[in-house]
């Protein structure tokens, strides 16, 4: 009895060493996590269109972190660059909302590319040091490397390629095509963020390269394993997906809502509506194509400004393009001036409806796939198919 015990404790012992061993074998190594973003290109959050492709945003980033500090400590947080918005009223506020929320997530250094340059000579150095975010960048407000020590480990940061220093952890950030940084020698790792979609992080001599994930989709965990005398020995790299499982962080979720009210305002001052509206809104096609109106809000396309609504979003010009009728085209302007031409209604594949009112007899644009695809692109509809979909909304 006795034996067959002791026996089966042995094998579970066996089972536990074998299935433990690969996690154990860098045994009492120091460590240190680098975790990287790059090429955000302004993405805040995922539009949410599409479960399939809802992956990203700053608040899952930070909450991701702070849920696994423990797992993942001793770390380094950087963003290689690339992460500012378009050069637009909105895009540049995205970029301080960046900025922002890199200060309260608690970034260790963040490097500006080219899509920053605007932000060097539009913004100098006060905005980084009230953002409490170190800057690495050619400019001449700010400096081209930061050293920090981290786990007794010394870490040399920076944006020069020629700049590598003798008996520290050198990580370059670049957004230099990856065929020249294979070139570039000296850096224990380079990471890019010229958007190049690279085929995978790895090894080329000496140095390890690896690219920012485009638009912050997934965030690039790269650990680090180190001797006594605190050479690197090893490296292993994997991707965190962002997903909608991962619990947001509050206070970026906050800065992320700030961002959203202050879009509303720029909304307000910028754009102002047409004094000619082009379209008519369902309602008064309804006095003669009752049915056709009956079976359309049946739809998801009726019903469209909610899931704004829901979202916080209905005042973003980047959500409400493809939730409403015409906006930007002598359409829907807001809910308050143009409340009869909120969601995705008759026109959208019918066109403009004014026309039509004063003859009936002159045909409506014809529709075919290409309507449906200035809306249902890859990245807001991953399963569109024009066959499966028309079905759905035919009348
Ligand atoms: C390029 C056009 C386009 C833009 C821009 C866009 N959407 Fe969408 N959105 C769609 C389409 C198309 C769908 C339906 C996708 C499907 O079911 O295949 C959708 C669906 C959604 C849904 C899901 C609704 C449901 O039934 O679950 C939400 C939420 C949403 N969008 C929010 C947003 C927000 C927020 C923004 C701005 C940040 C935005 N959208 C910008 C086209 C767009
Ligand atoms: C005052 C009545 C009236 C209103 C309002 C009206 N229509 Fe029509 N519509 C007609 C008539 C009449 C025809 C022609 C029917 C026929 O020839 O059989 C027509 C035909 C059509 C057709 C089919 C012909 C084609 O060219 O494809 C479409 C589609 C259509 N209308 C869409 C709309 C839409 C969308 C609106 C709202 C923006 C609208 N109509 C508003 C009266 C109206
Ligand atoms: C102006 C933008 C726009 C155009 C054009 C457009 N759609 Fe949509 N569509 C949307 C949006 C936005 C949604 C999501 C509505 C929601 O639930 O918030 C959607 C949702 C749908 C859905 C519902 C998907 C589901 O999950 O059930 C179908 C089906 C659909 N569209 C088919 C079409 C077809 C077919 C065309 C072309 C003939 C088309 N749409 C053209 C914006 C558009
Ligand atoms: C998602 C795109 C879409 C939306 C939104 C839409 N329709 Fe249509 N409609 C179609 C398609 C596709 C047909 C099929 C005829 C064709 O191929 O042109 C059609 C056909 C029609 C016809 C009949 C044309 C005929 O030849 O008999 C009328 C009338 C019409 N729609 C009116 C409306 C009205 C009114 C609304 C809004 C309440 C509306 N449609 C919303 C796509 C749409």
């Amino acid at each position: 009895m006795l034996d067959i015990q002791m026996k089966r404790a042995l094998l579970i012992n066996l089972v536990l060493l074998t299935v433990l061993s690969p996690l154990t074998g860098h045994g009492q190594q120091r460590v240190l996590n680098i975790l990287y973003t790059g090429s955000i290109q302004g993405e805040l959050e995922p539009c949410g269109c599409s479960p399939k492709t809802d992956f990203g945003g700053l608040a899952r980033l930070s909450g991701y972190i702070s849920e696994n500090k423990k797992s993942l400590s001793p770390y380094l947080l950087i963003d290689a660059g690339n992460f500012s918005g378009d050069d637009t009223p909105q895009g540049r506020l995205k970029t301080e909302t960046l900025l922002k929320a890199y200060g309260v997530i608690g970034y260790d250094a963040v490097a500006f590319g080219k899509r920053e340059k605007a932000l060097q000579d539009n913004f100098p150095s006060p905005v980084s040091k009230e953002n409490k975010v170190r800057v690495v960048a050619d400019s001449p407000h700010y400096s081209r490397s930061v050293l920090i020590n981290r786990n007794k480990l010394n870490i040399h940061i920076s944006s020069n390629p020629e700049s590598s220093e003798k008996g520290k952890i050198n990580i370059l950030l670049s957004d230099l095509p990856v065929s020249e940084l294979r070139e570039i020698k000296g850096w224990d790792i380079i990471i890019n963020s010229s958007g190049e979609l690279m085929e995978g992080p790895g090894r080329t001599g000496k140095t390890f390269m690896t690219a920012g994930y485009p638009k912050g989709k997934k965030l690039g965990i790269l650990t680090l394993y180190f001797d006594r005398s605190g050479k690197i020995t090893d490296f292993s790299h994997r991707w965190q997906p962002l997903g909608s499982n991962i619990k947001e962080d509050a206070a970026v979720r906050g800065v992320l809502n700030d961002y959203d009210s202050r879009v509303a305002m720029l909304l307000k001052e910028d754009i102002k509506p047409l004094t000619e509206v082009k379209y008519l809104g369902a309602e008064r096609c309804a006095e003669c194509h009752q049915p056709f109106v009956e079976s359309w809000k049946k739809t998801k396309h009726a019903s469209a400004i909610s899931s704004l609504e829901h979202a916080g979003k209905s005042f973003d010009p980047e959500c409400v393009i493809c939730h409403t009728v015409g906006f930007g085209e002598g359409g829907f302007y807001s809910m308050e001036a143009t409340p009869g031409l909120a969601n995705v209604q008759c026109e959208v594949c019918h066109g403009p409806g004014r026309e039509h009112l004063a003859d009936f007899e002159k045909p409506l644009n014809a529709i075919t796939e290409s309507v449906c695809l200035k809306c249902h692109t890859r990245d807001t509809s991953p399963d569109f198919s024009y066959k499966n979909y028309l079905e759905k909304v035919k009348h």
